[in-house]
């Protein structure tokens, strides 16, 4: 951990170096870290209405997520609205409150578990112990239309959602600052409230706590779907063949929410509001590694038809192949068409990392209390 700090966080000189020596190496070794966000646990006299107005206090205590960016990266255009998030928890929820900018509200999605990202929606995607798989994703319209589910793998490695998964003791709420679909009143935005109970969220998840401890992190994510519409006789209408907007918190850099190795992280929090720093976790030039090693080695099956073991023949940085990084990459093809690739840190005191060619990911020290 306190190499990490050194690598990445000019921090104060005491906090720094108090383990060794400043190890230092090159940039591409790691990826970019992710949105990361401090999630406080409620006082004891504090408490959340779920209205789907954010006018409680212990929403404005803490702080909002970054402006959420177009999902293809910052390089992409600005949202045309904003939207950013703050969260909360006690000891049965995670409490997530949205504020949508938004003139035009509509919605049609009526029916519990329909495909609500055919309207404009805000969605929330969870993977507890951050391994990728048995993930679950939240959506919600302006009119309060939910569809949750799960999946036990991203849908690029085969996965099926399972719509039967439900969060019975889920709450939720939408207010709208004007009419919905009236076209002739401009709205100023919709704010989504939401709680949503542990004891569902970690299903699949053994390693994950419910509730979570303090310190304890989460792989998340959110995104907003906004359509283009136009006023058809006094009702809003899709403007036809214009694909619709995806805007995310943290970038997916390619229009494809299910990457869960790209989501945020927050981190539970039982101190006082704002008293926490959010720590990165030491694993993440391990994690690094073996997301490179998995993207290169899905690409070099895309053309060549096999999986190698030969670390020449992958698109990696060079420094993987040339012991610069902090760890030691290495690959076990099995039957051509299953890898199995393993990660392993110079410091010893970190656990050695591993991923699949279905993406699963895993730590050889998966009681560690954060899983990646
Ligand atoms: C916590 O930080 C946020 C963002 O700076 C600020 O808006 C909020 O008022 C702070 N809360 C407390 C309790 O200090
Ligand atoms: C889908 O989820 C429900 C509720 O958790 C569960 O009972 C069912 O077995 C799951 N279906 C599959 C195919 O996993
Ligand atoms: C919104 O949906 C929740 C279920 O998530 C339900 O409990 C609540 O009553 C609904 N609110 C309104 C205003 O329909
Ligand atoms: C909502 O549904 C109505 C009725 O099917 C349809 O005419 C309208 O185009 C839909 N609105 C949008 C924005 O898709
Ligand atoms: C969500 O994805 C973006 C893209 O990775 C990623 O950078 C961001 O970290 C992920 N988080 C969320 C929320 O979007
Ligand atoms: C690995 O691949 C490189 C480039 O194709 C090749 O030159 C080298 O001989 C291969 N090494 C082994 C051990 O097969």
């Amino acid at each position: 951990m306190e190499l990490f700090y050194c690598h990445f966080f000019l921090l104060s000189v005491l906090e720094l170096c108090q383990f060794g020596s400043i190890l230092s190496y090159p940039a591409e070794c790691v990826l970019p870290f992710p949105r990361s966000y401090v999630v406080y646990h409620l006082g004891e006299q504090e408490t959340i209405d779920i209205d789907g107005k954010l006018d409680d206090k212990a929403w404005a205590l803490v702080s909002w997520t970054e402006d959420f960016i177009d999902i293809q990266g910052t390089d992409w255009k600005k949202p045309r609205f904003r939207t950013h998030a703050k969260m909360r928890w006690d000891d049965k929820y995670l409490y997530i409150g949205a504020f949508l900018q938004e003139t035009d509200v509509w919605a049609n999605q009526t029916k519990h578990d329909s495909v609500v990202y055919l309207d404009n929606d805000f969605e929330v995607f969870m993977d507890p112990d951050g391994d990728t798989h048995w993930y679950k994703e939240f959506e919600i319209n302006a009119i309060n239309t939910t569809w949750d589910l799960e999946l036990n793998k991203p849908y690029l490695n085969g996965g099926t959602p399972n719509n039967s998964w439900e969060m019975p003791s889920m709450k939720s709420a939408i207010y709208v600052s004007g009419p919905v679909d009236d076209p002739s009143v401009k709205d100023k935005f919709w704010s989504v409230e939401l709680a949503l109970p542990f004891s569902d969220l970690v299903d699949h998840s053994p390693t994950a706590s419910a509730p979570p401890r303090n310190k304890d992190q989460w792989r998340i994510n959110f995104s907003r779907v906004e359509w283009h519409v136009r006023d058809v006789r006094g009702h809003y209408e899709k403007i036809p063949n214009v694909p619709e907007d995806n805007w995310v918190w943290s970038s997916q850099d390619a229009i494809n929410m299910h990457l869960p190795e790209r989501w945020g992280f927050i981190q539970f929090s039982t101190d006082a509001v704002n008293k926490s720093e959010f720590v990165r976790t030491p694993n993440w030039p391990v994690y690094s590694g073996l997301v490179m090693l998995y993207d290169a080695e899905k690409k070099f099956m895309a053309v060549n038809g096999y999986f190698t073991a030969n670390l020449t023949q992958l698109e990696i940085p060079a420094s993987l192949r040339t012991g610069q990084c902090p760890y030691e990459p290495a690959v076990q093809v099995e039957k051509t068409y299953n890898f199995g690739a393993t990660v392993k840190p110079l410091d010893q005191r970190l656990p050695v990392g591993h991923i699949r060619d279905d993406r699963l990911i895993w730590f050889s020290d998966t009681k560690r209390h954060l899983e990646i």
